[in-house]
């Protein structure tokens, strides 16, 4: 058997390059974009609403029809089924139905010959819209009423009784801003009609069965009429979870009317105006403290700022509930949260889903804290973290790393030296000014609605040797089918060149979760691990047989058969030759449903998590106290991952969330007026970090915490955890004004672009601080 042992080998040590390292770097892989088109082909292009709230009094498509190229223009009046595309509540209609709720949702959608034609007859249709008051703010939307779910409350102990027993009480607001996706792959999707009625969708989506089910109610057809195919995405971030919906759904309509191919790929600009991002929060905080410093009360409330549809937004809200404590045991808490309804476009689910949110609020109440009583924050926070046996506000018992990590940290990193050497260097500089922050992280791996924590594999041994796999995970940059590989190695210990992922397709693995939550790997990992395992017990069994021996000392390894430690001269393909001829199935169909885990909504207490991810970061920043400007100069983690199965991939996710935590922080800033039109709807406008804003350094040290989990092959998850490091950021820039600028109050207000950290260095309504920098630009200036 011809095998590169290279590669083989490398898999053990967890280095096992991602699968799709060679077609990336070749330009070979296959988006929605890069798939051959059929003849016939036409193209869609959805008319937008200009108007955040109001009554179409008109609808002017008569232009836009007259055009050579232009085939149909969809209304909702169009619509086969259902005009409706909501996930959790149905209250979102695919196409305007008279009333529209935010600037940006479709009203009419244009299908031509070309792209271009599409396009420019969108711009030929007009709309008379009476418009109705916008609501933008979610403090406001929640005095009026408007809610999308219930207020939920998380409660452990009684925050009312432990105020009194406080030595200090603070209290304040804190508030964060949205976040564009930014995936590097626009939204979009491709409908191909068949026989019968049938509809075949390719989507860029992370949620395919999600895209099948909204197409279906849609086109008013059953689930088995329409096929949903993904290859990978150019990145979701919770973005494709259930947003990818919309242009599935258009596509889908359009192919099954005209019966023709229908294809659908936003432009960066129609993208980023129609779709939700990040949910924006609005919070206020109380904290309490005893004289050790130890926290005896926390109570919060968040503002969810919804968008006008619920989206996912109520179990947005519920994680940041979840996390609301962040890595910190504290004996009396009270969350509540308000998931608001504005009109933005819906907000979705981004990476960390509602949990950065609720960790920055606690961030803020300890920095308020420290702040306040002349103290280091990381003294109070240490004193916090979670320890093994503690209990969540939500009931589960922690198994805690979080002592672990930052002890760590502060051993391997020297916290003392960095703090030392930041005072020396604010010492000697008047214009420039060191910041250092801690950031303990703590999140619950599982989806937090108990029935999602399922998954499916279907493997094929083919007569040759050759091995296809499918789960339902959605490969979106991530390195999930990587892992998927790697579990399949694993089990049959054969070289990995034999060992294809498939695509991600309804028709062969049904009624599959998201890929979202981090738990993508975990579950349709176990999935393979079990149909894998199902199979190899097969032909071990064949094995048995034909060298009679007990199954059970029967062995594959790196694709050789051993009885009872012996050679036995019969390779992998051999033996399942061999089991073909006796009629012993080679395929295998696994489920799998994460064990242990539940939860009570009544009483708002259980285990719903199957294990937490940890981890601390430090972080320093060093900000230009004439400019504004600003560096994170690094970031140094110590993280928990189990026991990582891939070092390369693990790292790669690190890296990727502590940057895209650090933009959310820093310098990406949704602006939407007061009509609720988006102002930074295009890359001029949105800066999101690049090769400039990574940190000089960032050290991953991994903390090996191989111990009795629920992870696949114990190698934690990792997708989500590591954005939340990316809070210190703001904290750390937040130490930095400080020290030049000590008695200033700074809101609780991220992200901290440069303009916020200019009007905090320079407070034009602060006499006393105005004089003591202008004597300082003294020093300087000379
Ligand atoms: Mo992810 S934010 O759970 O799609």
């Amino acid at each position: 058997m011809v095998r590169p042992v290279t590669d083989f080998e490398s898999f053990k040590c967890g280095t096992m390059k991602n699968i799709d390292s060679a077609t990336h770097t070749r330009g070979e892989s296959i988006y929605l974009d890069d798939i051959p088109l059929l003849n016939g082909t036409l193209f869609g292009c959805a008319y937008p609403s200009a108007v955040a709230h109001g009554i179409i009094k008109a609808l002017d498509v008569s232009g836009a029809l007259q055009m050579e190229g232009v085939v149909k223009i969809f209304t909702c009046k169009d619509i086969t089924g259902e005009n409706q595309i909501g996930g959790i509540i149905p209250d979102e209609p695919l196409l305007a139905d008279g009333h529209v709720h935010f600037c940006g949702m479709p009203i009419a959608f244009v299908v031509a010959t070309t792209p271009e034609i599409a396009r420019a007859a969108v711009k030929k249709i007009s709309a008379s819209i009476d418009p109705l008051p916008v609501i933008t703010d979610p403090r406001e939307a929640q005095r009026k009423g408007e809610l999308i779910v219930p207020p939920r409350v998380f409660k452990m102990g009684d925050t009312d009784s432990a105020w009194a027993a406080c030595e200090h009480v603070f209290e304040g607001s804190a508030d964060t801003n949205g976040q564009e996706h930014l995936y590097i792959e626009t939204q979009g999707a491709y409908a191909v009609p068949g026989e019968n009625n049938a509809i075949k969708i390719y989507s860029s989506t992370q949620g395919p069965t999600a895209v099948q089910r909204a197409v279906c109610k849609v086109l008013g057809v059953p689930m088995h009429q329409v096929e949903v195919d993904v290859t990978r995405l150019g990145g979701g971030f919770g973005g494709k979870e259930d947003q990818a919906n919309m242009w599935a759904a258009l596509c889908g309509l359009a192919a099954f009317v005209l019966k023709k191919p229908v294809k659908y790929s936003l432009d960066r600009v129609e993208d980023m105006a129609m779709t939700g991002k990040r949910h924006p929060y609005s919070s206020d905080f109380k904290i309490g403290l005893d004289k050790n410093l130890q926290i005896t009360a926390y109570e919060v409330t968040l503002y969810q700022n919804a968008g006008a549809a619920a989206d996912l937004s109520p179990a947005v809200l519920e994680r940041s509930l979840f996390h609301s404590t962040n890595s910190y045991f504290i004996p009396n808490t009270k969350a509540t949260a308000y998931s608001c309804r504005t009109n933005l476009p819906p907000n979705t689910a981004f990476r960390g889903f509602g949990g950065p949110q609720g960790m920055f609020v606690i961030e803020a109440a300890i920095a308020m804290a420290a702040e306040s009583l002349g103290v280091d924050a990381c003294v109070i926070q240490k004193k916090n973290l979670i320890q093994t046996g503690d209990e969540f506000p939500y009931g589960q018992k922690a198994a805690s790393e979080a002592t672990a990590c930052w002890q760590k940290a502060e051993q391997l990193y020297d916290i003392e030296k960095i703090k030392k050497e930041t005072a020396d260097f604010n010492a000697g500089s008047i214009v420039y000014k060191k910041g250092v922050a801690l950031m303990p992280v703590c999140f619950g791996i599982s989806f937090t609605k108990t029935p999602m924590n399922q998954a499916r594999a279907l493997v094929h041994v083919y007569t040759d040797g050759s091995i296809s796999i499918s789960t339902g995970a959605v490969e979106m940059g991530q390195g999930v089918n990587t892992k998927m590989l790697q579990v399949a190695v694993h089990v049959f210990s054969v070289d990995p060149s034999k060992i294809r992922l498939q695509t991600t397709n309804t028709g062969r693995i049904a009624n599959t979760s998201p890929s979202a939550a981090s738990a993508t790997a975990d579950l349709n990992g176990k999935a393979v691990l079990m149909a894998c395992t199902a199979i190899l017990s097969r032909l071990k069994a064949v094995a048995a047989e034909e060298f009679k021996q007990d199954a059970d000392r029967i062995e594959i390894k790196n694709g050789e058969v051993f009885a009872a430690g012996k050679s036995t001269g019969c390779d992998w393909n051999k033996l399942v030759m061999t089991a073909f001829l006796k009629r012993v199935s080679l395929s295998e169909h696994a489920h799998y449903a994460t064990p242990v885990i539940h939860f009570d909504l009544t009483k708002e207490k259980g285990h719903p998590f199957a294990y937490h991810v940890y981890g601390t970061a430090v972080l320093v920043a060093k900000v230009d106290c004439l400019r504004g400007i600003y560096e994170i100069e690094s970031v140094k983690v110590v993280h928990d991952f189990g026991a990582s199965m891939n070092i390369a991939v693990d790292k790669g996710q690190i890296e990727g969330g502590i940057v895209q935590g650090i933009g959310w922080m820093t310098m990406e800033e949704l602006v939407y007026d007061a009509a609720g039109v988006l102002r930074s709807s295009a890359l001029s406008t949105y800066k999101i970090p690049d090769i400039y804003s990574v940190p000089k350094e960032i050290a991953i040290h991994f903390l090996d915490t191989d111990k009795d989990n629920l992870a696949i092959l114990h190698s934690k998850a990792v997708g989500e955890p590591p954005l939340m490091y990316g809070i210190g950021a703001y904290f750390a820039l937040r130490d930095a004004i400080k020290k030049f600028n000590p008695s200033d109050v700074i809101p609780f207000s991220a992200p901290m672009t440069p303009e916020k950290v200019l009007t905090a260095l320079y407070p034009v309504n602060n006499k006393e601080t105005a004089d003591a920098v202008s004597s300082k630009e003294k020093a300087v200036y000379g």
